[in-house]
């Protein structure tokens, strides 16, 4: 079974591309998320977890909701993480989260995408992100192919740099970094609702029709990507920049 969780899509085209070359299921973590609930889930082939890398490694709610799950059937788990750039040491701390969950870690494979985190850096255009959706076709698939050959994906070799990243730096980044305080909403507003919705922490109430940050989030950047008419800001940070959805490609 392949289990994924997504912010802007790009992990959710990455899980149904896996399901499909798998011919297997595939279940959204989002209802389980947004309840802060694990899942009593049962697969009698490999458990396949696709997720977005967040500083340098699986989310924090993601490898919480796994934790917190009941998973039967097959021991074998593996993971494909997207990312804009590089999932830096994220193997080790997964083969960590399994170890303490009883699974038995097949591997880490990091698909590269477009980077929806728009706090930080610079979105693709539409063009773009279709682009380099289409070329993370192959990856995807020869992860895929793997996974049907009963083979580990191969192993990564993380550096120094890799190390400090996926944790000093992950550590620093959900401590000081992954705020909703600079989180804004624009007189374009109109009340839909969908970013209260979309989000997988629960994190967004709605009060005179306008949404208001409760303070739980994990900048899955679902509610400034998803809103219809980008009436949500991030500060300074997000002026200008496209609001990211996976293409349908
Ligand atoms: C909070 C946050 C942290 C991120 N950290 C990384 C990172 O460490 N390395 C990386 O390559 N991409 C990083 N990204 C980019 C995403 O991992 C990437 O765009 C991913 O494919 C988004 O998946 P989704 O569309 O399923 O949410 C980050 C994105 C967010 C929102």
């Amino acid at each position: 079974m392949i289990v994924y969780f997504t912010g802007t899509g790009n992990s959710r085209w990455c899980a149904q591309r896996i399901a499909e070359k798998l011919d297997d299921a595939c279940t959204d973590a989002f209802p389980y998320l947004r309840e802060n609930l694990g899942a009593e889930l049962f697969s009698e082939r490999p458990w396949v977890f696709v997720a977005p890398t967040y500083a340098w490694q699986a989310p924090r709610i993601f490898a919480d909701f796994l934790r917190a799950s009941h998973l039967s059937g097959s021991r074998d788990a593996y993971f494909v993480l997207t990312c804009g750039g590089e999932t830096g040491d994220a193997e080790t701390h997964l083969a960590a989260l399994c170890r303490e969950t009883g699974l038995n870690f097949r591997g880490l494979a990091p698909v590269v995408m477009p980077d929806n985190y728009l706090v930080l850096f610079r979105t693709p255009q539409p063009d773009e992100a279709r682009a380099m959706v289409e070329a993370a076709r192959p990856k995807v698939d020869a992860a895929a192919q793997r996974i049907l050959a009963g083979e580990d994906f191969p192993t990564l070799r993380p550096t120094a740099a890799d190390r400090l990243k996926s944790g000093p730096v992950n550590e620093g980044m959900y401590r000081f970094f992954i705020k909703t305080k600079p989180f804004t909403v624009s007189d374009a507003c109109v009340s839909c609702g969908k970013c209260a919705a979309g989000c997988p922490m629960n994190g967004i109430g709605m009060k005179d029709g306008r949404p208001v940050w409760n303070g739980r989030c994990t900048h899955c950047m679902a509610c400034i990507c998803g809103c219809p008419v980008s009436a949500i800001e991030y500060g300074r940070a997000s002026r200008g920049k496209a609001r990211y959805q996976c293409p349908d490609v």
